[in-house]
C-alpha cells in the first residue's frame, strides 16, 4: 500500500529560481501516474523531491499519510530508475541487481532467489554474468529496472527511463513496463516528455508547464477534454489546429472565419457560448476531425469548405495533408486515409467535424476551453 500526497509543494533553487510553484497532487495507491510537460517545467525536480534527492522548499509530501520531508532517501522505501541507467560498470548484471539487497544485509541464498526471479521476469537470466558494457541499451535499461524491482519498494519513480532507446526498443520496453506494472501493482510516478508514453502508460496524466499543473486526468480525458490551450496543444500529434474567428448565433452557433467562410459548431457543451456571442474565439480542431469531402460518406456535424493542399506527408496507412485558404495564417493539418487522393496545389472540399472540436477564449496557453461540461474540474 502506498499513496503519495503532494501538498502545496514548492522548490526554489539556491540561485532563487522557482522550479515548482506550489503543486498539489494526490497519487493513489497502485496508480501509475505520468508527469508530462516540456523541458524545464519541473518534472525531474518534483520526482527528486519525492525521492529525497532534493530539499523541499515549501509544502509537504506524505506517503500513506506519513510526512516524509525530513525522512532520509534510503528510509523512504522508494526505487528510482533514471534515463542514463546509472549501472555500476565494474559489476556484473547479477551484482548490480544484488547490490541494494546486500547493503540491507540480506542472506546470500535469499538474494540469489530474488535476483533469479526478477531476471526471469525481465528476460535477463542469460545476461546475469555479463558486465553492462556487454549489453545493448535496451538490455541495460532492463537491468536498471530489475535493480529497482528486486527491492520490492513501496513506490517506483521513473525519470525518462526510455528516452535513450531507439524508437523500436522504446515501443517494446513500453509494452514490458505496462505488463510489469500490472504484475507488480506498485504505485509509480513516471516522468516523460513523450506523449505516446504518457498516453499509453498512465492511469492518469499530470500535464505540467513552468512549475505548475495544467491538468490532471485519465489519458482519454486529457485528449478529449483539454482544460486549456496549453494542454490542447501539448497532447496530440500532429498538434491540434487553432483557427481565429468570431462566434455568432447562440442556439445554432457558427464560427465565422475571416472572409466569407463559416463553420457550424456541433459540440455538445455550449453553455458558455451565449456570453461569447459576437466575440472572437479560437476553434481547436484535431487533424483527424478533418476529412476529404470527396470521400466522406455522411458528415456528423460541422461544415465543408474548400481548401488548397500545400504539402503531403504519407505515413503508410494514413497521411497528413497540409491545407491553406485565404485568411489562415498558418496551414492546417488533416489526418486521413493515405488512399484519399489529394495533390499539392489542388483545391478540395474539406469536411470539418466539430462534434468533438473545442472552442477556446482568445489568448495564450492559459486560454480556457469553453466547451467543457459544467462543473468540469482541472484535476480529476
Ligand atoms: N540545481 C539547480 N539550480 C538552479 N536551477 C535548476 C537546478 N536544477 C534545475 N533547475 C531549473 O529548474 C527548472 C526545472 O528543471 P527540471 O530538471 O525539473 O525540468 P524537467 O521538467 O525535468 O526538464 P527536462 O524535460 O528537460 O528533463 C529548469 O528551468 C532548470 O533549469
Ligand atoms: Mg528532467
Amino acid at each position: 500500500m502506498a499513496s503519495i500526497d503532494i501538498d502545496h509543494l514548492v522548490k526554489v533553487y539556491d540561485n532563487g529560481f522557482k522550479a515548482v510553484k506550489s503543486i498539489s497532487l494526490p497519487i493513489r495507491d497502485k496508480e501509475f501516474m505520468v508527469l508530462v510537460g516540456p523541458s524545464g517545467c519541473g518534472k525531474t525536480t518534483t520526482l527528486r523531491m519525492i525521492a529525497g534527492l532534493e530539499d523541499i522548499t515549501g509544502g509537504e509530501i506524505r506517503i500513506d499519510t506519513r510526512r516524509i520531508n525530513e525522512v532520509e532517501p534510503k528510509d523512504r522505501d522508494i526505487a528510482m530508475v533514471f534515463q542514463n541507467y546509472a549501472l555500476y560498470p565494474h559489476m556484473t548484471v547479477f551484482e548490480n541487481m544484488a547490490y541494494a539487497l546486500k547493503l540491507r544485509g540480506m542472506k546470500r541464498a535469499e538474494i540469489q532467489t530474488k535476483v533469479d526471479e526478477t531476471a526471469k521476469m525481465l528476460g535477463l537470466t542469460d545476461h546475469l554474468p555479463k558486465l553492462p558494457k556487454q549489453l545493448s541499451g535496451g538490455q541495460r535499461q532492463r537491468v536498471a529496472l530489475g535493480r529497482a524491482i528486486v527491492r520490492k519498494p513501496k513506490v517506483f519513480l521513473f525519470d525518462e527511463p526510455l528516452s535513450n532507446l531507439d524508437a523500436k526498443l522504446r515501443g517494446e520496453m513500453r509494452y514490458e513496463l505496462k505488463t510489469l506494472q500490472q504484475k507488480l501493482a506498485t504505485t509509480a510516478v513516471y516522468v516523460t516528455h513523450d506523449q505516446i508514453e504518457a498516453m499509453t502508460l498512465g492511469d492518469r496524466i499530470t500535464v505540467m508547464s513552468a512549475g505548475e499543473i495544467q491538468q490532471v486526468a485519465a489519458p482519454t480525458v486529457i485528449y478529449d477534454s483539454p482544460y486549456n490551450r496549453f494542454v490542447a496543444s501539448f497532447i496530440g500529434t500532429p498538434v491540434m489546429n487553432f483557427l481565429d474567428g468570431t462566434l455568432t448565433g447562440a442556439d445554432q452557433p457558427v464560427f465565422k472565419l475571416p472572409g466569407d467562410a463559416a463553420i457550424a459548431l456541433a459540440m455538445p457543451e455550449r453553455h458558455e457560448f451565449p456570453s461569447f456571442a459576437g466575440k472572437p474565439i479560437v476553434l481547436g480542431i484535431r487533424p483527424e476531425q478533418l476529412s476529404h469531402g470527396g470521400y466522406t460518406a455522411l458528415p456528423k456535424g460541422g461544415s465543408t469548405i474548400p481548401m488548397q493542399v500545400t504539402l503531403l506527408e504519407i505515413m503508410g496507412d494514413h497521411q497528413y495533408v497540409y491545407l491553406k485558404r485565404p485568411g489562415f495564417e498558418t496551414p492546417i493539418v488533416m489526418k486521413c486515409n493515405a488512399h484519399h487522393r489529394a495533390a499539392v496545389g489542388e483545391t478540395i472540399p474539406i469536411h470539418i467535424d466539430t462534434t468533438m472540436s473545442h472552442a477556446f477564449e482568445p489568448g495564450g496557453d492559459q486560454a480556457r476551453n469553453l466547451t467543457l461540461p459544467k462543473g468540469f474540474t482541472r484535476q480529476a
